[in-house]
């Protein structure tokens, strides 16, 4: 254990960019370990400057929409360091086209990865973590899986899946202390949103109170609480700057 730590082995995934990767900048000043978890390796340059900011931070490789490959991040961590304390379940795509034109693929697709996935990475965490009678999950929901949004039925869906399963886990948790909370961010300043077109990002952008888009690391602030705070539970927490007041 590192000074100052809590000795928390903790789990983000999708961590390369944006909301992961604010999330474990966060996490690793108090943490023994952040494990990111990447879909693809970071590359060389970015991960020396990370790693030596953050020496507690490892990259672990692997497809959360792929249970094996999902199972196998856990697996190694327990025989790496023992214990799995926090999950933060981040990964997320997007094939956003309104509906009538939406193909089974791209709907397969979004959901294969935000809802599957979520899964397949918390099945194996909850089962070390009941054996630990400790831990806990946050999920990155969305505003849209509160309220829908055009061109985004799958993501839309399978954010409000996260949500069910996000208080569904909280109910089996709780008899063994574990936690499970989700974050609902609105528009977020990353490179999911910076794809939008600009007609869009203006539209939007008039749709919330504070005027403008949120940062990745005001996201991850939440997530911090979320997973930290010992009494909340089943829990989501919207952060979208008075979007969907
Ligand atoms: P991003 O595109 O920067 O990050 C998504 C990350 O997920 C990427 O690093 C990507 O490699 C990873 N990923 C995708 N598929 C994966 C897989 N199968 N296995 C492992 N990793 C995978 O976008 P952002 O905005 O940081 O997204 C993070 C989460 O926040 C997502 O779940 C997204 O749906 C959610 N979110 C984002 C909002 C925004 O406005 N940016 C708003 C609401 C929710």
């Amino acid at each position: 254990k590192g000074k100052n730590t809590e000795g928390k082995v903790d789990l983000v995934t999708g961590a390369a960019k944006g909301i992961g990767l604010a999330t474990v900048k966060r996490l690793a000043p108090t943490a023994e370990r952040v494990i990111m978890n990447v879909h693809h390796p970071v590359d060389p340059e970015t991960w020396t400057a990370l790693s030596t900011t953050y020496p507690n931070v490892r990259q672990l490789v692997g497809d959360v929409a792929e249970a094996a490959q999902a199972a196998n991040l856990v697996q190694t961590i327990i025989e790496q360091y023992g214990h799995l304390d926090g999950l933060v379940n981040n990964a997320g795509i997007t094939r956003d086209q309104l509906l009538t034109r939406m193909s089974t693929a791209d709907f397969n697709a979004v959901l294969q990865t935000n809802l599957v996935g979520t899964f397949n990475v918390i099945k194996p965490a909850l089962k070390v973590m009941q054996r630990q009678r400790a831990g806990a999950i946050v999920n990155v929901a969305s505003v849209v899986g509160l309220h829908g949004n055009l061109g985004q039925a799958n993501y839309a869906a399978s954010k409000a899946g996260i949500i069910g399963l996000t208080k569904t886990v909280a109910k089996e948790g709780a008899r063994r202390q574990i936690r499970c909370n989700a974050v609902a961010p609105g528009m977020i300043n990353t490179a999911m949103t910076d794809q939008l077109n600009e007609r869009v990002k203006a539209a939007t952008l008039a749709t919330i109170p504070f005027k403008r888009f949120g940062e990745a690391d005001e996201v991850a602030q939440a997530i911090e609480f979320l997973l930290k705070q010992p009494y909340l539970t089943g829990q989501v927490l919207t952060v979208d700057g008075g979007m969907t007041i």
